[in-house]
């Protein structure tokens, strides 16, 4: 693939385009992948690309087609046992650390399965009497083949690290032109502030409801913490220093062997990437550390990870445009697939010179806050109330997206949340500090 592959991102409104880009965006990124490619699951997180193709499609047939559709004969009787991820509520599953394991069915009776899914969602899609409850779970289903587009770039990224041919999925874009910034912080709103959705156009339900919070006194990075910062991080002991850890961190370093991000090389000068081993750019942001990672280096630069109602707080003052959507930033869609160095665009582009860069694109931000519901959150009915809901335990929540995310999929709003080990997520730092 190349980083010209063709993306669809369509305005919410016309849910027919909606639907029909992301569903071919989904099969463009494994054009360059060979069936092979497609079959292995390299650790228990990782997915193969051919589960993800086909558990997206479950959810269509799942949750809009089979009780929505009249008539709708199921593509395979035993899909469902397959390909649902973990939704206890519409029956049983194949355990997912052994997803690896399935020859069958294969990479192209998966795509006979996407084929079927979608020849009958289009008279659903095109009816003119569709229910708005209906129609809403098909913009869901959107957004969760959206989220899989990520995971199937991280899981691919991994799976190709492991093999010591280290293959690349697409060719090495141009380097990008990103310029060194100095790392200032800046001053963010003191007070009350307003985190959450507001309910106009599309939310997961994590992000509702809209409620309130006091914010301390503090300043927020300029930019993400960057790989010759992380590197130096390295050189003065920083994995083997214990003040600077969380007992657990600690723990989980020794017990892992960790000495520095994943993917970086033993001598610290490069990267596997989606383009293949490339040298380590001292200016992009670091990637693919831990929550712990992440928090240690913050304690050893004197700082601190901000909470998710600071960092929205302030990613809500640099949005500009009504979409409610990020104009700037490096997302799935610029095709690099890697993060960049801050380039020119940006909030000072549109005039705003006193707001963070990056706060969007590039890498996940880690913040200090546990995923935990909102108050006065309350889950939907039935199986889809499985989404999110039940994951609030253990986690953390990261902010702003990546790039390997969509950039229609990711609002000032959005939480995502992985487990404080986990690292093959596009995952990166920013600096938060309390003032005076
Ligand atoms: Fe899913």
């Amino acid at each position: 693939m190349t980083a010209q592959t063709e993306r669809h991102g369509v305005a919410d409104d016309n849910l027919p385009a909606r639907y029909n880009g992301i569903r071919k965006t989904t099969t463009d990124l494994c054009r360059n992948l060979s069936a092979e490619d497609q079959v292995i699951q390299s650790m228990p997180d990782v997915s193969p690309t051919k589960w993800h193709l086909a558990h997206t499609s479950w959810f269509f047939e799942e949750f809009i087609l089979a009780p929505h559709s009249p008539g709708y004969q199921r593509f395979h009787p035993r899909y469902g046992y397959l390909f649902n991820s973990y939704y206890n509520g519409v029956g049983e599953m194949h355990g997912r650390t052994e997803r690896g394991l399935l020859s069958r069915p294969s990479v192209a009776d998966i795509g006979a399965y996407r084929k079927h899914v979608d020849w009958h969602m289009q008279a659903l899609l095109n009816a003119p009497d569709l229910p708005k409850a209906v129609a809403d779970l098909i913009l869901l289903g959107t957004h969760h083949e959206q989220q899989h587009q990520e995971l199937l770039l991280m899981d691919i990224k991994h799976v190709f690290s492991v093999n010591p041919l280290q293959p690349a999925y697409q060719h090495p874009q141009p380097r990008d032109a990103g310029a060194r910034r100095p790392m200032t912080f800046i001053r963010g709103k003191q007070g009350i502030t307003v985190s959450g959705h507001n309910g106009d156009g599309f939310s997961f339900d994590n992000e509702l409801p809209q409620h309130r919070s006091y914010l301390q006194a503090h300043a927020m990075a300029s930019r993400p913490v960057n790989n010759a910062e992380y590197l130096a991080f390295i050189r003065e002991g920083g994995y083997r220093r214990p003040e600077f850890w969380l007992s657990d961190g600690w723990s989980t370093i020794r017990q892992r062997g960790w000495n520095r991000p994943l993917y970086w090389s033993d001598a610290l000068d490069a990267e596997f990437t989606l383009a293949g081993l490339q040298p380590l750019n001292p200016d992009a942001p670091v990637c693919h550390v831990s929550y712990y990672e992440a928090d240690a280096y913050a304690r050893w630069a004197g700082a601190r990870l901000p909470t998710e109602a600071e960092w929205e707080s302030m990613a809500r003052a640099s949005l500009s445009g009504p979409s409610g959507h990020p104009r700037h930033g490096n997302f799935m869609d610029s095709g690099y697939l890697h993060p960049m160095a801050a380039g020119a665009a940006g909030p000072a582009a549109d005039g705003q010179p006193d707001l963070p860069v990056q706060l969007f694109g590039d890498v996940w931000e880690w913040t200090s806050s546990g995923y935990a519901s909102y108050p006065g959150f309350r889950p939907p009915a039935g199986a889809i109330g499985e989404y999110n809901g039940k994951f609030m335990i253990n986690q953390m929540v990261l902010r702003g997206g990546a790039c390997v995310t969509p950039r229609d999929h990711i609002r000032a709003s959005y939480r995502n949340f992985f487990y404080p080990d986990a690292r093959w997520q596009f995952a990166g730092i920013r600096l938060a500090r309390d003032t005076a």
